[in-house]
C-alpha cells in the first residue's frame, strides 16, 4: 500500500507531485504530504486525512517553487494516522527528505542505534529511522545514490523509498526490495511512481525495476544500480492505458464506471485465445505441454475477492481436467507446512500482482520447487515476474478499492486456464472445448444485459438503506458468487453480511434467519444435477422462517416464483459459468447501497487497493 511519486524536469513539481498522488490515492488515503528542494532546503507539508485536506493546506500556505520534489499517500502501518506520522520524513539534520512504502522490519535496532548515537526521532514510524540512517549516511560525504544503497544493505524487511537532499537539487534517488516502483522516462523530465498511473498524463515510457535495486533519476537521464553499488539495467516497457482509462468517464464512482466495463473487459480477456484451427492457445504460459501433463495436483492461492475466483476455479478445472485442486487463502498457505512437489502447479491469482501475502505464498512454492502460475491484471508487476508463467487479464486499470472487473477478468482466465489444461492433457475434446469457448465468447453481451437491469437493482438497494444485515446463499459455482457479494457489501456498506453455502443453512445459519432479514439468493440453473431443486428447498426453509428472499434466477425459471419475494432474472449460461453473470447484480446493489448510506464507494474506510505488506 502507500501511494509515491518523484519527479524531476522543468515543470514546477508541486503540480506534478499532487497530480500523481491523486492517481494513486486509492492505495492508501490515511495522510498525504509532499517534499521539495528549494534554494538549498526542504519545503515539505504533510496532513493527516485525505488528499484533499494536504491540498488545502499548501493552497493556503503556498510552497516555493521547485522542480524536483516527491510525495506520498499513506496506508498506516507503523503508526497512527495523523499529522506528525504522515510522509515525507525529514532527517535530523531537515537535509533529507524520505517516503517510504513497506515496513522496514528491524526498525526498533535501527532507532536503538540511532538514538544511543543522539539522533531524535519525532514519529513513531519506521519510515524516520530510515531517514535519519540514510542522512547519517549522508554527513559522511557521498552522495544521496551511495548514501541510499549503504542505508538499504542495513534495512531488512519489504520497502520502497525515495528520498531528496536539499543540497542536491538535481537528483531524486529511490530502492525497492519487494515493494513496488516504476520510472517514467520523459524529455528533460523523469518520474518515479508506485505504478505508472503516477505519470502516465506525462509519459508512457517506462522502466520497471528489479529486485533490491537503488535507481537515480536527474533531468538528463536514469541509471539503475544494485544494493551494492554495482550497475544494473530496468526493462523498458510502452504503457498501453491512456489516461481516460483511468478517469471516471462520466459515473460517480470509478467502481460503477469498473462494473459497467465489464462486457469490454471480458471480450478483452477472451481476445485472440483460439487459433484459426480451432485449438486453445495462450501465449503467456511459459509451461511446456510435457510440464503441463505431469501435473497432478494444483494450489490455488489467492486472497480476498481473488480468493473467490479461485473457489470458483476449483469447479471449473476438477470438472474438466479431473486433477485434484485445493483453494487456500495466500495468508495461511506457507504457514501450514503445505505438500508441494515437483507435479504441482501452484496458481497464484492477484488483480495487482503486488499483494504480500500472496507473494510471499509463491516465493514458498517455488522454494519447492514447484511450478508457479499467476493470473494478474497488472503488467510488470512483482507477483507474475516472479513465476513462471501467467495468464494476464486484459481489465484495463482498476481503481475502485472493491474489485469487479478484476473479478470478472479472472473467473475469464480461470477458465481459460482449466479448458487449456483439459486440451493439453486429453480430457476433454476439442469441440467439447470450443463449445465452452463459444460460451464463454457469448458472455460479453449477457452481462451487457444484466447491466441493462441497473436501475431495477438500484431501487432495490435503495430501498435496504436501513438495513442492518444481509445474508446471502448460493451452492456450486454460485457459493463463491454469495460469499464475494456479502464481501462486496461488508467493504462498502459496513454493514453485516454472510455468505453461505444453502446446503449448510441447517447446519447452523439458519439460527440467523429472522422476519424480514434480507436474503440473497444464487439460484442454479435448471439442470439434470437436482442442483436447483435443492436450492428451492433451501430458499423455502428460509422463508418459512421470515425472511425476505431475494432470488436471482435464470430467465424462464418459474419454479422459482412462489418463493422469490423480489426477482432478478439472469441470462440463461451453464452452471459453471454463472458466476460471470451473477455477480455483476450483487455489485451494483451493493455500490448503490453504500452511495445512498453516504458512504465513499472507492476509497472505503479502513481498506487500501493494493495490500503490500503481510
Ligand atoms: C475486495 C478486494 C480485495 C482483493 C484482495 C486481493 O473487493 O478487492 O479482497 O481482492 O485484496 O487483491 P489482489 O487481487 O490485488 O491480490
Amino acid at each position: 500500500m502507500c501511494g509515491i511519486v518523484g519527479y524531476v524536469g522543468s515543470k514546477q513539481a508541486q503540480g506534478v507531485v499532487i497530480e500523481g498522488l491523486r492517481r494513486l490515492e486509492y492505495r492508501g488515503y490515511d495522510s498525504a504530504g509532499i517534499a521539495l528542494v528549494n534554494d538549498g532546503s526542504i519545503a515539505s507539508d504533510k496532513r493527516a486525512g485525505k488528499l484533499a485536506n494536504l491540498d488545502k493546506a499548501i493552497d493556503e500556505h503556498p510552497l516555493p517553487a521547485s522542480t524536483i520534489g516527491i510525495g506520498h499517500t499513506r496506508w498506516a502501518t507503523h503508526g497512527a494516522p495523523n499529522d506528525r506520522n504522515a510522509h515525507p520524513h525529514l532527517g535530523g539534520e531537515q537535509r533529507l527528505a524520505l517516503v517510504h512504502n513497506g515496513i522496514i522490519e528491524n526498525f526498533a535496532e535501527l532507532r536503538a542505534e540511532l538514538e544511543a548515537e543522539g539522533h531524535e526521532l519525532l514519529s513513531e514510524t519506521d519510515t524516520e529511522v530510515a531517514a535519519h540512517l540514510l542522512e547519517r549516511e549522508l554527513g559522511k560525504g557521498v552522495d544521496l545514490t551511495t548514501a541510499m544503497q549503504r542505508a538499504c544493505q542495513q534495512f531488512e524487511g519489504a520497502f520502497t523509498l525515495v528520498a531528496v537532499d536539499a543540497q542536491d537539487p538535481d537528483r531524486v534517488v529511490a530502492a525497492r526490495r519487494n515493494s513496488p516502483l516504476v520510472v517514467g522516462i520523459g524529455e528533460g523530465e523523469n518520474f518515479l511512481g508506485s505504478d505508472v498511473s503516477a505519470f502516465i498524463e506525462h509519459t508512457r515510457d517506462a522502466l520497471e525495476l528489479g529486485q533490491d535495486q537503488v535507481v537515480t533519476i536527474t533531468r538528463e537521464g536514469v541509471e539503475v544500480t544494485g544494493f551494492d553499488g554495482s550497475p544494473a539495467e530496468g526493462t523498458r516497457y510502452h504503457v498501453d492505458w491512456d489516461l481516460s482509462a483511468a478517469e471516471k468517464d462520466g459515473h460517480d464512482w470509478f467502481m460503477r464506471k469498473e462494473i459497467f466495463e465489464q462486457p469490454r473487459a471480458v471480450a478483452d480477456s477472451l481476445l485472440g485465445r483460439r487459433t484459426a484451427e480451432g485449438l486453445l492457445q495462450l501465449d503467456e504460459v511459459r509451461l511446456s505441454d510435457d510440464e503441463l501433463r505431469d501435473i497432478d495436483k494444483i494450489i490455488i492461492i489467492a486472497c480476498g475477492t481473488s480468493f473467490y475466483a479461485g473457489m470458483v476455479a476449483k469447479y471449473a478445472i476438477e470438472h474438466w481436467c479431473r486433477i485434484p485442486v485445493e483453494v487456500e487463502l495466500a495468508s495461511e498457505f506457507r504457514y501450514r507446512d503445505p505438500i508441494l512437489t515437483r507435479e504441482t502447479l501452484v496458481v497464484a491469482i492477484s488483480q495487482s500482482g503486488e499483494t504480500a501475502d500472496t507473494l510471499q505464498a509463491i516465493r514458498h512454492a517455488r522454494v519447492q520447487k514447484s511450478k508457479v502460475l499467476a493470473i494478474c491484471n497488472t503488467n510488470g508487476s512483482t507477483i507474475p515476474r516472479e513465476s513462471d508463467a501467467v495468464i494476464y487479464t486484459h481489465a484495463g486499470p482498476e481503481i475502485g478499492v472493491a474489485s469487479t472487473k478484476g473479478f470478472l477478468t479472472q473467473l475469464v482466465a480461470c477458465y481459460l486456464l482449466a479448458l487449456y489444461l483439459a486440451q493439453v492433457k486429453g480430457t476433454r475434446y476439442g469441440d467439447e472445448i470450443n463449445e465452452w469457448m463459444d460460451h464463454l465468447e457469448a458472455m460479453p453481451a449477457h452481462i451487457e444485459k444484466v447491466l441493462e437491469s441497473a436501475e431495477e437493482i438500484y431501487e432495490l438497494a435503495r430501498s435496504h438503506k436501513e438495513t442492518k444485515s444481509v445474508l446471502f446463499l448460493g451452492r456450486h459455482a454460485g457459493y463463491p458468487v454469495a460469499l464475494e457479494g456479502a464481501l462486496k457489501l461488508k467493504e462498502l456498506a459496513y454493514i453485516h453480511a454472510e455468505g453461505f453455502a444453502a446446503g449448510e443453512l441447517k447446519h447452523g445459519p439458519i439460527a440467523l434467519i429472522a422476519e424480514g432479514l434480507p436474503v440473497l439468493c444464487v439460484v442454479p440453473p435448471r439442470g439434470r444435477d437436482q442442483l436447483h431443486e435443492k436450492m428451492i428447498s433451501g430458499i423455502q426453509e428460509v422463508r418459512a422462517r421470515g425472511a425476505h428472499t431475494i432470488c436471482l434466477a435464470e430467465e424462464g425459471d418459474e419454479k422459482i416464483l412462489p418463493y422469490a419475494d423480489k426477482l432478478i432474472t439472469l441470462p440463461k449460461v451453464p452452471v459453471l459459468l454463472q458466476p460471470l453473470v451473477a455477480a455483476v447484480p450483487l455489485q451494483l446493489f451493493a455500490c448503490e447501497l453504500a452511495t445512498a448510506m453516504g458512504n465513499d464507494v472507492d476509497q472505503p474506510r479502513n481498506l487500501a487497493k493494493s495490500v503490500t505488506v503481510e
